[in-house]
């Protein structure tokens, strides 16, 4: 099938590039030219793996890019809304680029051809929208642009990717979740058909509510484990035998349980937080998912509790941050722990030494001035205290590192260590 991406970021080039490995003809739009040179280019704008190599065998074939909505769009049977939803400043979702994708769309599918102006042509939100939007937002600026409501079918395809196993997640899904009329839904499945995955069909609203409540029950997972690890902290027990042990029980399961610094990254602070938002709209306080927002906001001051607890002071003392991301193998740093840890310890005078594998260009946009190293090792050289913040893998093998700090203070915000000499802390356990 012929499909139209809107939107290069994370999810729209992943879900374009897959589609392609899956036999579609794509074309990728983008407002931002040098995003589009680039994927022509067979290069991804966005770090995930697997990802340059399918792009590399694609591109200029199966899949390309364009800035021009008209071009992309009149030659597509399916065209999906893959921008950005960001928080607005109260926390509720901002659709402004939704609704500037929305109309582009509706004045594109104005412009189709007499021949082509009865073909039916499928818009499909992809985007992570509060309920609703979909039906209330997305189809009428479409059919108010020029989208004719007999021929243009709405449908809402919530995407449930990780981000650095993304392109594993698209073509190994637990669930496709398609919402719309029958017609739309069954559009949209054949793009689907070679994954074996048994397909969700139901309306937009609900499609759109299952990314929420996927997203916010993760998010409540790891908030509850860090809530328990908080407890277990104070009883002196292990959080994390407790999980192991209560992840055996099927309805529970392991996943999403570790105990740590908390979770970062663009999806769960957000969704949480717009699910928050229009649930208040609607006059309800939802107190579970405010506190899983709460739990998470306290567990990086937590790290500063710790720390604080063995050195009074941090004026002037060199603490190591090791890890910027929000989580292991990315360089994204959005909502990342560590962001609020460093703040924390710059407004107490303490000097940063920070190491992340990939994050640091990113992390010098948000703090110029803090001293950021190549290798763990020289974070660690001469430091007076450690925070690990984030589970890259090769913080797992540190040890004699340690030995070249000041003092060996070291509190892990991940489980990443196991220590035998000096102090060893771990956040939760
Ligand atoms: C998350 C979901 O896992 C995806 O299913 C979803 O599609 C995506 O959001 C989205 O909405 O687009 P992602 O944000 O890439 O994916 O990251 P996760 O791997 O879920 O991790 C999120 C955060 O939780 C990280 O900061 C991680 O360190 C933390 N975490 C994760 C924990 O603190 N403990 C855990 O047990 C697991």
């Amino acid at each position: 099938m012929n499909v139209a991406i809107i939107g290069t970021g994370y999810v729209g080039t992943v879900t374009g590039t897959c589609f392609a490995e899956l036999g579609h003809n794509v074309v990728c739009v983008d407002v931002d030219a040098a995003k589009v040179d680039q994927i022509n280019a067979g290069i991804p704008p966005i770090h995930e793996p697997g990802l340059p190599a399918l792009l590399k065998t694609h591109v200029g074939k199966r899949l390309r890019a364009t800035d021009d909505y008209n071009d992309a769009i009149l030659n597509s049977e399916v065209t999906f809304i893959c921008v950005g939803t960001p928080s607005g400043d109260d926390g509720r979702i901002d659709l402004s680029i939704v609704r500037s994708a929305s109309t582009s769309i509706g004045k594109a599918l104005a412009e189709r051809s007499a021949d082509a102006s009865h073909t039916y042509h499928v818009v499909v939100v992809k985007s992570t929208v509060v309920p609703g939007t979909t039906d209330e937002v997305v189809a009428p600026l479409i059919r108010a642009n020029g989208g004719d409501a007999g021929v243009v079918g709405i449908a809402m395809n919530p995407e449930f990717l990780r981000e650095g196993k993304a392109v594993h997640d698209f073509m190994n899904p637990d669930k496709i979740v398609i919402g719309g009329d029958a017609r739309a839904v069954d559009t949209v499945a054949r793009l689907y058909e070679k994954i074996p995955c048994e397909i969700t069909r139901t309306d937009t609203r609900t499609a759109e509510m299952i990314k929420y409540a996927n997203n916010s029950f993760l998010a409540t997972k790891i908030s509850f484990a860090n809530e328990i690890g908080n407890i277990c902290k104070k009883l002196g027990i292990d959080v994390y035998e407790v999980m192991s042990a209560i992840g055996k029980d099927f309805r529970i399961s392991e996943q999403f349980l570790n105990a740590g610094a908390g979770f970062g990254g663009s999806c769960f602070p957000k969704d949480v937080k717009a699910l928050i938002g229009r649930a208040g709209e609607l006059g309800y306080d939802p107190l579970l998912l405010n506190a899983v927002i709460m739990i998470n906001e306290e567990q990086p001051m937590r790290m500063i509790e710790l720390l604080t607890n063995r050195i009074r002071d941090v004026r002037n003392r060199r603490i190591a941050v090791l890890g910027l991301s929000f989580k292991n193998d990315t360089d994204d740093i959005r909502e990342s722990r560590s962001i609020p840890v460093i703040r924390e310890l710059l407004n107490r005078g303490a000097t940063v030494a920070a190491y992340d594998p990939l994050a640091a260009e990113n992390m010098r946009e948000v703090f110029p001035d803090i001293l950021y190293c190549d290798s763990a090792k020289s974070a660690l050289e001469d430091a007076d205290a450690c925070l690990i913040m984030t589970e890259w893998a090769e913080f797992g093998s540190l040890d004699q590192e340690f030995d070249a700090m000041r003092e060996i203070v070291v509190i892990d915000g991940r489980r990443m260590v196991s220590l035998d000499r000096g102090v060893y802390e771990g956040i939760c356990w």
